[in-house]
């Protein structure tokens, strides 16, 4: 059953022609259209000539649609990382990255880029966002939008809105003002609408904007009032997953796709509640007319997917992003890349033996391969002596126990009545079941291991849910407290806790490992059992390691040491409790600086950790979590053949106390967000606290002389331009972000201190001075007055202040704004 007249592309060319569409179908087919027919999966309407739109994840890759067995996808750098090389054309080609493997893994439709702000560094999703500034936050995130849609393919901006920790993430509130609101955390979902953007994800927390409280995947107020009337949107706003919890609702307060399905809270009861007036049938006339036009941008519909045309080496392209991403928080004396070449090199840290690539949570891609930084140091210096240390491992839990090397797993599944429903050999289990036996409500996973090494193994099994763990006859652990769904959504699943036994070897034996687990029901993630086995082997201790490392350190011409965080630390589903470095890095890396005062030391981590050594070393890098070329990336930057040019787009402190947002947990279900418009930085220029760097910070590695703004100008569209030169005053080739910050003239409105209004990044050789341009936009300017529910400018003077970093501000100029026509004044 086809409609001729409806399949040619034309017909779905805007959201109006999309509606007529949309109308023309029976009720029934609507209704089957507006939830997925399966986790990344909607259905198709062949009688439109539609097929089914997929989605993934993003947004450190794009992770495919689990259809494929052993699919890999390219792991980019965090997009912190992405947005600490503050290049706006890098981020377009990111993008446009994201939407060559989208294609290559058959997608559609991409869950990127994370535009929340990074309210308190101890946000568990903190690496998945972009900056603490919303300015910085846009200015990347829009041209990544850009450039996977330039593609074909399209971006889903989430989660709107202030959705910025992961304590009760599922319920809490936030409550925002909206003057707050505005400046801060729509303002780049608002970028990303003007620049066209064709879906977004309504995020699990709720949101009280003074105007309404309520769930924000039925919240009319920001969705319809705010994002599709005054803004203009016209795409998608899809759910979380699994957010959605109501029908009338939701389906009136602007949701269009409840995600996934099949099943959720539209479906039969959207049916009902239109057959009896609840619902209007043209909210969903609408809701299926912004799919259908989602489904023709994407070439599901009247038209062939897009040709992908950019970016073809992906491994290159990580590579450079991670080295330029790099921040040189210290720089003093000589750095390695002005060294003769080493012929030894320590390489220490429990993140130079295991680097730490991404974080945790739903942003998982699974790499083909990631270069360590060994393999990276190897092929840089080929003839160089690599001495690998990891100075104590700062992890509580023991690591995965690989089966095959040690023994055989079998996994016994049972029904409700405790019959045997099917018996398999797991030769190699990977700690997950999900093609369980439809009647399957328990299974025993019993495995054999085989522990020859004479000492203390320690074993344990980490799982969710009702459960009973016996490991060599003693019971570790048990529950008969069952978990479905929020077992995924607070990502315990993915890092499951365990009890740990000890077992004393003198003569190799075999041991057992019994698990009785209760099979999870997770919704539309499925029925899955979850048990990890882990097996640490009897080996030194954390002292001796240490000793160890410290030694290589003290023998070797160079010595790199890479710290950071690891998957116990950061990730969805969870916030941060502390920002210090787990286990005893800091010792380490002192006691390293002891030996080997010239010792590069890499930070490895998504989101800020404190580093109480800081000032007494003398090159320290920040390398994020840099993707799947992290080995080469560091070495390129240690051998001085890429400068890492990054900085800093979150505030590093120097102590928990000074934080202006330390934690995230809601009080009775509410988050206030009464630090108002004072978010990161902002907050600290307000209470005027030293952080160990600034918002902006990064050493490169040359120097600059701030020259002089040579210029400033009011356009007649109300953006101010800058025109500043600066002087490359190094022996290096460099890369400058000149950054101008704004101060406001005293009035009635509520301002930050200073705010980051616009920046631009410049090359010079050494001695080379440039000028460049750098634009404001009128609306970074603009203040959003909540009285009058309008955006509105301030007259009079305003301070506009260049520098390097919020911190390190070298020029001063001013200029006077006044109606009818703005007028410079030199300040
Ligand atoms: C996350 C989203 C993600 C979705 C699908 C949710 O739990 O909040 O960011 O896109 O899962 O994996």
């Amino acid at each position: 059953m086809t409609t001729p007249s409806l399949t040619a592309p034309e017909a779905y060319a805007t959201l109006d022609d999309c509606r007529a569409a949309a109308r023309a179908l029976p009720l029934e087919r609507k209704v089957l259209l507006l939830t997925g027919r399966a986790m990344w999966h909607l259905h198709a309407l062949p009688e439109l000539g539609l097929r089914p739109v997929t989605f993934s994840d993003g947004p450190v890759g794009v992770r495919g649609l689990g259809e494929v067995d052993g699919e890999t996808s390219i792991l980019f750098p965090t997009p912190s990382a992405v947005a600490a090389t503050w290049d706006v054309a890098l981020a377009f080609e990111v993008g446009q990255a994201f939407a060559r493997e989208a294609r290559a893994h058959g997608v559609d439709v991409v869950l990127a880029p994370q535009v929340n702000l990074q309210r308190t560094p101890v946000g568990g999703r903190h690496f998945e966002c972009f900056s603490e500034d919303p300015f910085l936050t846009s200015a990347i995130g829009v041209p990544v939008v850009r450039g996977i849609q330039d593609q074909g393919v399209a971006a889903c901006m989430k989660h709107y809105i202030a959705n910025d920790s992961e304590t009760e993430r599922t319920t809490y509130v936030s409550h925002v003002g909206m003057q707050a609101l505005r400046e801060v955390y729509l303002a780049p979902f608002e970028e990303a609408v003007n620049a066209g953007v064709w879906s977004l994800m309504a995020a699990y927390n709720g949101a009280d904007d003074g105007v309404e409280a309520g769930p924000m995947t039925a919240h009319r107020h920001l969705l319809v009032d705010v994002l599709k009337d005054e803004l203009g949107f016209d795409g998608v706003v899809v759910s979380d997953w699994e957010a959605t919890r109501t029908t009338e609702a939701s389906a009136a307060g602007g949701l269009d796709l409840v995600m996934p399905g099949p099943g959720g809270p539209w479906g039969e009861r959207l049916l009902a509640a239109v057959a009896e007036g609840r619902v209007d049938e043209r909210e969903l006339d609408d809701k299926v007319a912004r799919i259908l036009l989602l489904a023709h941008r994407v070439g599901a519909l009247g038209s062939e997917p897009a040709t992908i045309t950019a970016a073809e080496d992906l491994r290159a392209l990580v590579r450079r992003a991670a080295a330029a991403s790099m921040v040189v928080l210290r720089r003093e004396g000589r750095a390695p890349w002005e060294r003769p070449a080493p012929s030894t090199i320590a390489l220490i840290g429990p993140n130079a033996v295991r680097p730490h690539v991404l974080g945790g949570g739903s942003s998982t891609v699974h790499p083909a391969h990631v270069v360590t930084p060994a393999e990276g140091l190897v092929a840089r210096w080929p003839a160089a002596r690599i001495v690998l240390e990891r100075g104590g491992d700062p992890r509580a839990l023991a690591p995965r126990l690989h089966i095959p090397g040690r023994g055989t797993a079998i996994l016994v599944q049972r029904d409700d009545a405790g019959a045997e429903v099917a018996r398999t050999a797991v030769a190699d289990w990977r700690g997950w079941a999900d093609a369980l036996d439809p009647d399957a409500r328990e299974a025993d996973l019993i495995v054999r291991v085989r522990l020859h090494e004479p000492g203390v193994h320690r074993l344990s099994v980490g799982t969710v849910g009702a459960h009973r763990i016996v490991i060599d006859g003693v019971e570790a652990s048990a529950s008969d407290v069952p978990v479905g769904v929020e077992c995924v959504l607070d990502s315990s699943v993915n890092n499951p806790a365990g009890v740990e036994v000890e077992v004393a070897v003198t003569e190799p034996r075999e041991v057992e490992i019994l698990a009785t687990l209760a099979v999870i029901d997770a919704g539309g993630y499925g029925r899955f059992l979850r048990a990890e086995p882990r097996h640490a082997l009897p080996g030194p201790t954390a002292d001796e390691e240490i000793e160890a490392a410290v030694a290589a350190a003290r023998d070797a011409e160079l010595a790199v040491v890479v710290v950071g965080t690891n998957e116990e630390s950061e990730s969805e589903g969870w916030d941060r409790t502390t920002l210090a470095l787990p286990g005893r890095q800091d010792e380490l890396v002192e006691r390293v600086l002891d030996v080997a005062p010239d010792a590069v030391v890499l930070v490895n981590a998504g989101a800020p950790v404190l580093l109480p050594w800081l000032a007494r070393a003398r090159t320290v890098l920040w390398a994020w979590f840099p993707g799947q070329e992290a080995g080469h990336a560091i070495a390129d930057v240690l051998a001085g053949a890429v400068e890492p040019s990054g900085r800093l787009p979150w505030t590093l402190p120097a102590s928990e106390a000074d934080v202006p947002v330390p934690h995230a947990v809601p009080d009775a279900g509410s988050l206030r967000y009464d630090e108002g418009v004072h978010v990161g930085y902002r907050g600290w220029e307000r209470s005027g606290a030293s952080p160990a760097a600034a918002f902006g910070h990064g050493l490169g590695w040359t120097d600059w002389r701030y020259d002089a703004v040579s210029s400033v100008a009011v356009g007649a569209d109300g953006d101010l331009t800058l025109d500043v030169t600066v002087t490359n005053t190094g022996d290096r080739d460099g890369r400058e972000v000149i950054q101008v910050y704004v101060e406001a003239p005293e009035g009635a409105h509520e301002r930050p201190a200073r705010w980051l209004g616009g920046f631009v990044a410049v090359h010079a050789r050494p001695g080379e001075t440039v000028e460049a341009s750098v634009t404001i936009a009128r609306r970074r300017l603009e203040v959003w007055d909540a009285e009058a529910s309008s955006w509105v400018l301030p007259q009079g003077g305003y301070r506009l202040r260049v520098g390097r970093s919020v911190r390190d501000l070298r020029l001063d100029t001013a200029v006077r704004l006044e109606a009818p026509e703005p007028v410079r004044r030199d300040g």
